[in-house]
């Protein structure tokens, strides 16, 4: 185990002291919408410092809410960690999630707590991010482009094919891309410039992540992205840089549930109660990503982007992380905006 891990292993260790698995709660079923290396460190710490064995299961946060709502009748998850909030959002709205107030709560950042209260506590922010734009500083030059500023940037016609998103029916980050759109422009608006932009795609991956990892190995110039997820590609060595639009942008609460019907809902409990702690909030960092912590006292990695000098909207987390809006804004990018020829 690498040098960092086995020191958060050992701060975890204390974290959860406290409490020894019973034998009916030895396992826990975790859906987990972080990037797999985040994952699979907790699932490796989690078990060795507790003796719970933690199943988990990665899918992008569209994709986990679609599952939670199939398994609704007996459901087979019970925490669903990671993701964009909106969905998780959705889920507490349709009864999908249990109500729990953990007695971690006071420690988190307020819009870490404000996104627990007004889902009557059946979610909680574990993290946020903004969202922005990835690109290849190389790739670029040689295609002689420049560097793109701001959304109306993207349109322009030396941008066709280059620019890569998700698809905003299986990932969050797509999502907050279309939420974002419309707070800034007005809903008219935002899906003109979408259809406008569908000319320039390149694809529309299914994972939110998928954009940036293509732009930092030189398949696309350009991608729409949390820009948190920027360093963790150079890290590994990619050229890629992030830079977020001189307009204005949205920003995602990354969150958490619990499941309803969750089978070993006191091992879930006790892993909510862990996940909100600083040490195991600080995983983040040593998995590489770099989204900030929802706990007050976990230390911030210099990666981590600096808010204070981003433009940001005040994103409306209530009204987009509704059912009915979330469903309705994805049916209707579908239809007017995803089936156009490009
Ligand atoms: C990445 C980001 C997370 C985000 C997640 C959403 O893992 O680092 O901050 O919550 O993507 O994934 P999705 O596939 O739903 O866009």
């Amino acid at each position: 185990m690498p040098r960092i891990a086995s020191r958060l292993l050992a701060a975890a260790s204390l974290a959860v002291a406290a409490g020894a698995a019973t034998a009916q709660d030895a396992q826990i079923n975790v859906i987990c919408s972080v990037q797999a290396e985040w994952c699979n460190m907790i699932q490796t710490v989690y078990a060795r410092t507790t003796g719970v064995k933690v199943n988990m299961s990665l899918k992008g946060s569209g994709e986990a809410l679609a599952q939670l709502i199939a398994e609704r009748a007996n459901p087979k998850t019970d925490v669903w960690f990671g993701g964009t909030g909106d969905p998780h959002l959705q889920a507490a709205e349709q009864g999908l999630t249990l109500e729990y107030k953990s007695p971690s709560l006071p420690q988190l950042h307020a819009w870490a707590q404000q996104q627990a209260q007004q889902s009557g506590y059946r979610t909680v922010g574990i993290y946020s991010g903004p969202l922005g734009f990835g690109y290849n500083p190389e790739l670029l030059a040689k295609k002689k482009l420049p560097v793109p500023r701001s959304w109306a940037d993207l349109l322009k016609p030396e941008y066709k094919n280059e620019i890569q998103v998700a698809n905003p029916a299986s990932s969050g980050t797509a999502y907050t891309m279309v939420a974002t759109l419309v707070q800034l422009m007005g809903e008219d608006k935002a899906f003109e410039y979408m259809k406008a932009l569908h000319r320039n795609i390149q694809t529309y991956t299914r994972s939110g992540t998928g954009p940036i990892k293509a732009v930092a190995r030189g398949e696309a110039s350009v991608s729409i992205s949390f820009v948190h997820d920027g360093p963790g590609e150079k890290l590994q060595g990619f050229p890629v840089e992030t830079i977020t639009p001189g307009e204005g942008t949205g920003a995602e609460i990354g969150s958490m549930s619990i499941i309803k019907g969750a089978r070993n809902l006191e091992a879930a409990r006790k892993f909510y109660d862990w996940a909100l702690t600083a040490s195991a909030q600080e995983m983040g960092a040593a998995a590489r990503q770099f989204q900030l912590p929802s706990n007050k006292s976990a230390k911030v990695d210099p990666n981590v982007p600096d808010f204070k000098k981003i433009r940001f909207i005040n994103y409306d987390y209530a009204k987009y992380g509704a059912s009915a809006e979330r469903r309705r804004l994805i049916a209707k990018w579908e239809k007017e905006v995803n089936s156009l020829p490009r």
